[in-house]
C-alpha cells in the first residue's frame, strides 16, 4: 500500500517517519513539564509518548524485515557503502539504544517515586535526581540521534533519485 506523505515510500515508512518527527516535541514538552514541577504530567507524557514510540519501531522492524523493498537506486553506487549502510548502522544501534535507555529510565524513576504508600505523590528523593536528569537526557540524545538518521534514510530511500 503506497504512503501518505507523496514520495515513493509504502505507508509504514510514512507512518514510522511520522511519529519520529512527532515525538521530539511531545519529549521536550515532557521535560518542561518536569521544569515547571508538573510532575504528574511529566510521568504521563514520558510514559505514553515512550509507549507508542516503541509499539511503532517494533512494528516498524518487523515490517522491514518481512516486506521492505529493495533499494536498487542506491545499490553500486558510492553513497550506498560511503553513506546509506553506516547510516544504517547507526540508527540500529541508536534506535535500540534509545528504547533500553527509555525503558531502564521509566523503570528506575517508577520504583524510586511512587510508593504503594503513597501513590499519588511525585518526587524523585535527592539521590536519584541527578542519576535520572543524566538518564534522561541520554535518552532525549538518543532519540534525537535516531529522529535524524531515520530521517535521512527516509530520504536516500524513498525522495533521492541518485
Ligand atoms: C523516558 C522517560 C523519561 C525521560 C526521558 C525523563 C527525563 C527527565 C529530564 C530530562 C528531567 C530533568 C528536567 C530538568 O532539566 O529539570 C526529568 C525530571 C524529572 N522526572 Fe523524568 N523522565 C522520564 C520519565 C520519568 C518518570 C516515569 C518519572 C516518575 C515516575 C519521572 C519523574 C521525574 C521527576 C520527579 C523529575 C524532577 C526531578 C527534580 O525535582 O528535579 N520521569 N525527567
Amino acid at each position: 500500500m503506497s504512503g501518505f506523505l507523496g514520495t515513493r515510500a509504502p505507508l509504514f515508512p510514512d507512518v514510522v517517519v511520522v511519529a519520529l518527527v512527532v515525538v521530539i516535541p511531545l519529549f521536550l514538552i515532557g521535560v518542561s513539564l518536569a521544569k515547571r514541577k508538573r510532575l504528574r504530567a511529566h510521568l504521563a507524557v514520558m510514559q505514553a509518548t515512550f509507549g507508542v514510540l516503541a509499539v511503532v519501531v517494533v512494528a516498524f522492524v518487523v515490517w522491514a524485515r518481512l516486506f521492505a523493498p529493495g533499494a536498487p537506486h542506491l545499490e553500486g553506487t558510492w553513497l550506498h557503502g560511503a553513506v546509506y549502510r553506516p547510516l544504517i548502522f547507526l540508527h540500529i544501534v541508536v534506535a535500540l539504544s534509545s528504547l533500553a535507555l527509555g525503558a531502564s529510565t521509566i523503570l528506575r524513576a517508577r520504583r524510586r517515586v511512587i510508593s504503594p504508600e503513597r501513590p499519588a505523590e511525585v518526587k524523585l528523593p535527592e539521590g536519584y535526581r541527578g542519576r535520572h536528569h543524566l538518564e534522561g537526557y541520554a535518552t532525549l540524545s538518543a532519540l534525537i540521534l535516531t529522529s535524524g538518521s531515520g530521517l535521512a534514510i527516509y530520504y536516500l530511500r524513498y525522495i533521492w533519485v541518485g
